[in-house]
């Protein structure tokens, strides 16, 4: 039994790395933080520069990553180590799993919110709410002092149940079916949102582009979202390419994944703006947007009670599958580097999770003493949000730019993303190492100076 989990798996198929790479990507990240980030930030000037980073900065990285995993076949640490073993590069994988642990202690928190959702949908409680008694509903629902720990539980419990029973791959073979379903229920959501009254307003916010509106902050947030949207920057998708099979086309499932993720994003913004304009409110509400819209647009729906329970459903497993991602890069380490039983690894970093967990949860209480620690002037959720997506991902993937360029051979990255030869992609791969060299970490780099000040 020991022996079969110290084996390294492969995903099947070359659809099965597709879907396993996008379970890990579509997540909370595209109904929850992207649609709230682009009403914060401006709407359309946001979503260019968000753009940008994808194509720039996202992709390079996400390539560059799955040619360290696939090639090496180990951890994020191990695999940096197996290609270079000095210097300081092994600090990527230490990055990563801070990381990753810091993502998992708000997420945590927000996939306790979509849990609970579930059963409020369950029990009616939206039924012809109005704007007003859904931003209640959703203010109670993040800051009670006990019944918004009691989910994160449950969250975090699923998860570390699904990673000790062995059932992950399972699990992901479901998505495969739920994911498209998922779609589906989006879809119908832009199908009412877009014939609501006053829903061209809420199109002209997403795709109309201010320029005046971009600014540092804009591109620091837009950066962050797309390094935390795909995944990047802290060795998931290392983990993930150490599992893809060899006949992979990295670059096009890179291209696939970044693609198939931007539409969700995209269609879930499409199914809350036109709402948000047409029921009088503003794009500014920060991480209960998508609490206080989504239900308002399904009681317009017809069977909108029965869909909107299946709504959250898939929600929570979307959010479950994205969490599996994380805690996967931790708990990889400690069984391959530390040989820790992968049971004792799962237990070991669900409880520090639960922990602070418990924590950053409580910040949200007013009433509670932890909202008084502000670490940055933050509170702890928007600490390890921010610490995690502005920081710890967008440096992590500076290095791994870095790293791909330059110390990689050039030869063997060649090798390696053309398959030996098989694929016919040259130019492609011409393309990505120029970007990987020349542009991501340089346009990492002036994110990184202007966020401190050095060029204002
Ligand atoms: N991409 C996931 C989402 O959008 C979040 C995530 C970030 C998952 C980093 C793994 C690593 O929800």
């Amino acid at each position: 039994m020991e022996k079969k989990s110290q084996e390294r798996e492969r995903f099947s198929t070359g659809l099965a790395v597709f879907f396993a790479t996008l379970s890990s990507a579509v997540g909370l990240g595209n109904i929850w933080k992207f649609p709230y980030l682009t009403g914060n930030y401006g709407g359309g000037a946001f979503l260019l520069i968000y753009f940008i980073c994808i194509v720039l900065v996202a992709l390079p990285v996400m390539i560059s990553e799955m040619y360290i995993g696939r090639k090496t076949r180990k951890n994020p640490i191990g695999a940096i180590a197996a290609i270079k073993s000095r210097g300081p590069w092994k600090i990527i994988g230490y990055m990563g799993i801070l990381s990753a642990f810091f993502i998992l202690f708000f997420y945590s928190s927000v996939a306790g919110w979509v849990y609970s959702y579930i059963f409020k949908a369950l029990s009616g409680t939206f039924a012809n709410s109005s704007y007003k008694e859904l931003d209640n509903i959703f203010n109670k629902t993040a800051s009670s002092p006990v019944a918004p720990i009691i989910w994160q539980f449950v969250a975090i419990i699923v998860v570390a149940s699904i990673l000790v029973l062995g059932v992950k791959k399972g699990i992901e073979r479901m998505t495969k079916v739920l994911m498209p379903v998922l779609l589906i229920l989006i879809i119908i959501c832009d199908i009412r949102a877009l014939t609501l009254p006053g829903a061209m307003q809420g199109v002209a916010f997403i795709f109309k582009v201010d320029f005046s509106s971009i600014t540092k902050e804009v591109i620091l947030m837009a950066l962050g979202l797309s390094f935390f949207k795909l995944s990047l920057g802290m060795g998931t998708i290392i983990t993930y390419g150490s599992y893809f099979t060899s006949d992979n086309n990295m670059i096009a499932t890179a291209g696939k994944v970044a693609v198939s993720d931007t539409i969700v994003s995209l269609l879930a913004g499409i199914a809350i703006f036109p709402a948000v304009f047409s029921f009088g409110m503003t794009p500014q509400q920060g991480p209960g947007l998508l609490f206080k819209t989504i239900p308002l647009v399904f009681s317009k729906v017809p069977f909108g009670g029965v869909l909107i329970v299946l709504f959250f459903v898939l929600s929570a497993i979307a959010a479950t599958t994205a969490m599996l991602s994380m805690l996967e890069v931790v708990v990889t380490y400690f069984v391959e580097e530390k040989k820790v039983s992968r049971r004792k690894a799962v237990l070991l970093c669900s409880t520090i999770v639960l922990v602070i967990g418990t924590f950053v949860t409580m910040s949200q209480n007013g009433a509670n003493p932890v909202s008084k620690i502000k670490p940055f002037g933050l509170s702890l959720f928007d600490f390890f949000d921010q610490a995690s997506s502005n920081v710890l991902l967008p440096l992590g993937g500076l290095l791994i730019a870095l790293f791909a360029g330059y110390v990689i051979d050039k030869k063997d990255m060649k090798t390696e993303l053309s398959n030996y030869g098989e694929l016919k992609n040259k130019k492609l791969i011409r393309i990505y190492t120029f970007l990987v060299r020349y542009i991501t970490p340089v346009l990492l780099f002036i994110v990184f100076m202007s966020m401190i000040g050095v060029w204002g």
